[in-house]
């Protein structure tokens, strides 16, 4: 099955089954309220379907100037390993290549299974120089009244 025989967009998926590929892709859960906001926000964003289902998506987002992140990058575990998460990969960098400004700092947090992918599309690691941090605000350890 080649890249071909999928439906490519540059759009981002609908809040349901966004929620569902993250899951099924075994990524971090979100609130049906933070993924609507998050999708409507996107810089760009590439979705792949196989007859009409989402099987993959990747997203960039950012201030549109200095700073971007690419964040989502999401196969279905049926649809992996057969060159989706590279062309989806490939979508945004190109996207990034033409619309973003010169200088423009992308990063990306990367889980094993991610690494290799974004070093064939020139990441590296930012450690031991600087290292990423990150953290969750919940209502659960009180970040919200
Ligand atoms: C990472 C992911 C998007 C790759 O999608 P994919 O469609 O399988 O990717 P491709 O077929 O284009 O393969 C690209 C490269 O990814 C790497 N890769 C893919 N699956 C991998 C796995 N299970 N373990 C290790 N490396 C993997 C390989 O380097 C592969 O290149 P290779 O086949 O030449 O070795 C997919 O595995 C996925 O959705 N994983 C779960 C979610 C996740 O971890 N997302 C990344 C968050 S940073």
């Amino acid at each position: 099955m080649a890249a071909d025989d999928f439906d490519w967009q540059e759009a981002s998926p609908d809040v349901d089954e966004y929620l569902a590929l993250r899951a099924a892709a075994g990524l971090s859960p979100f609130t049906h309220t933070a993924a609507e906001r998050g999708l409507a926000g996107a810089w760009c964003a590439v979705c792949v379907r196989r007859e009409g289902r989402l099987v993959g998506m990747g997203r960039v987002v950012g201030d549109g100037g200095c700073f971007f992140q690419i964040v989502d990058i999401a196969v279905h575990p049926s649809f992996q390993r057969r060159g989706l998460g590279g062309e989806i990969m490939r979508r945004l960098t190109e996207t990034l290549r033409t619309r973003a400004s010169d200088g423009a700092f992308v990063s990306l947090l990367a889980d094993p299974p991610g690494v290799r992918l974004y070093e064939r599309f020139g990441f590296r690691a930012s450690a031991p120089a600087s290292v990423g941090m990150f953290r969750r605000f919940t209502k659960d350890s009180g970040d919200f009244t």
